[in-house]
Order: C-alpha cells, then structure tokens, then sequence
C-alpha cells in the first residue's frame, strides 16, 4: 500500500484522485503546518481519505495516551491507524490497545523495537528510513533485518522517511511491505523524463481510435 504522508486537505484531495494512494499518514509536525485545529483538519481527512488514516498520539502517560487514543477515534473512526512512538511508554500502550484499535509503533530505527511491535500487536511497525540512513548510516540494513525478524508475525512494515523514488524502490526491495511518502514524491515516482519522451514520440507519430 501506498500512503501520502500529508494533513493538507488540498495535498489528499490531489493524491486520492491518483487512485493508487489508499490512505494517509500524519504526524504531530504536519498537522501543525495546516491552518486548521487538529480536530477539525483529521475530521475533514477522514471525509475524503478512502483508506486508513494515521493519527499520532501526543499525550506523554500511559492513561493521557489511552484517552487520546479514543477521542482520536471517535474522530477518525474505522479508519483510524494510532501511530504510536516506539519508547517503553508506548509499547505498553500499544500492547493494551492493539486487540481494539488498529495500531502502528512508529520512529523505529532497531529490528529489536520492531520484534516488541510485533509482540505487543502492532498492525505496522514504521521504519524510518532515510533518517535512519543518516543518524545510523544504513536505514535499508534496518529494514532488511526488520523484514527477516517479522517475517512469521502480522506485523506489517511501513516504511517512512524516503526522499527519493530510488530510496522508495531500494525500500521495497529490501522486504518493506508498505510506504508512506510526501506529494513530491509521489509525483516524482509516477514520472520518468523517458516515458515522457516516449509518450511524446508516439503522439507526434502514431494514430489511435481517437485519433492524436
Ligand atoms: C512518517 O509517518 C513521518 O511522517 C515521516 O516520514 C517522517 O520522516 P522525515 O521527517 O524524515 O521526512
């Protein structure tokens, strides 16, 4: 699955009409870029998300993050994906929430956390690719030894932090299930400078039922 990593309304309404992005992922740094609450930004997401909808929970104890997790689906609703951080805090979280709401354990950058995602009954354990590339100098050895440890769990991998088509493809060559990436990028992975050209030789060439 492809998701757009974005809270800008305009941003999902554009990439929901490419028809291949399913859902959208948010985090507490995008939703304050839009000009809107929270509430009403993830209210106004939901309407026109087709698919899941990531919400990241904020709160910094164990109660305070139960609570947000249910106002935050009564929001979203079904669609909700809880994007819970990878600390001490949130696997315990995550393991008393995950039988009832959809979670994701979220800033991963060890196979280890993502083997406790697993455990705790996270339904996506996100890889945070290119930061673990420059904090740690190998966020694709990161996913590859992700991808071998969850290889018998439920545990999906999303991968997130990509900055460019290529790192998107050397992603999901290294066994990530899923990703999660910015407009630019998406754009930037639908378009190649030769299918242009080639297009472009065809129209000036050829003819079809409609004719050019
Ligand atoms: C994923 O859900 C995050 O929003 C995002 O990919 C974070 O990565 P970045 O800040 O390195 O782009």
């Amino acid at each position: 699955m492809i998701y757009l990593d974005s809270a800008f309304i305009e941003e999902v309404e554009s990439a929901v009409a490419m028809g291949w992005v399913k859902g959208v992922t948010t985090n507490p740094t995008l939703l304050n870029k839009v000009n809107l609450s929270p509430e009403v930004c993830l209210k106004q997401l939901t309407a026109i998300c087709p698919g899941e909808l990531y919400y990241q929970l904020c709160a910094r104890d164990f109660p305070g993050m139960v609570a947000e997790a249910s106002k935050a689906r009564e929001i979203i609703g079904d669609k909700i994906v809880l994007k819970i951080p990878a600390t001490e805090l949130g696997f315990r979280v995550t393991a008393h929430l995950s039988s009832s709401i959809n979670c994701s354990v979220t800033a991963i950058y060890s196979p280890a956390q993502a083997a406790i995602a697993s455990e705790a009954g996270a339904k996506y354990a996100i890889a945070y690719v290119n930061r673990a590339t420059r904090l740690l100098g190998d966020g694709l050895a990161l996913v590859r030894e992700m991808s071998e440890i969850l290889k018998d769990s439920k545990t999906e991998i999303l991968a997130a932090s990509l900055k460019s088509p290529e790192e998107v493809a050397a992603t999901l060559q290294a066994g990530a299930d899923h990703l999660t990436v910015p407009m630019s990028i998406l754009n930037a992975m639908a378009t190649h400078e030769l299918s242009e050209k080639t297009v472009a030789e065809f129209t000036t060439n050829g003819i079809g039922i409609t004719g050019y």
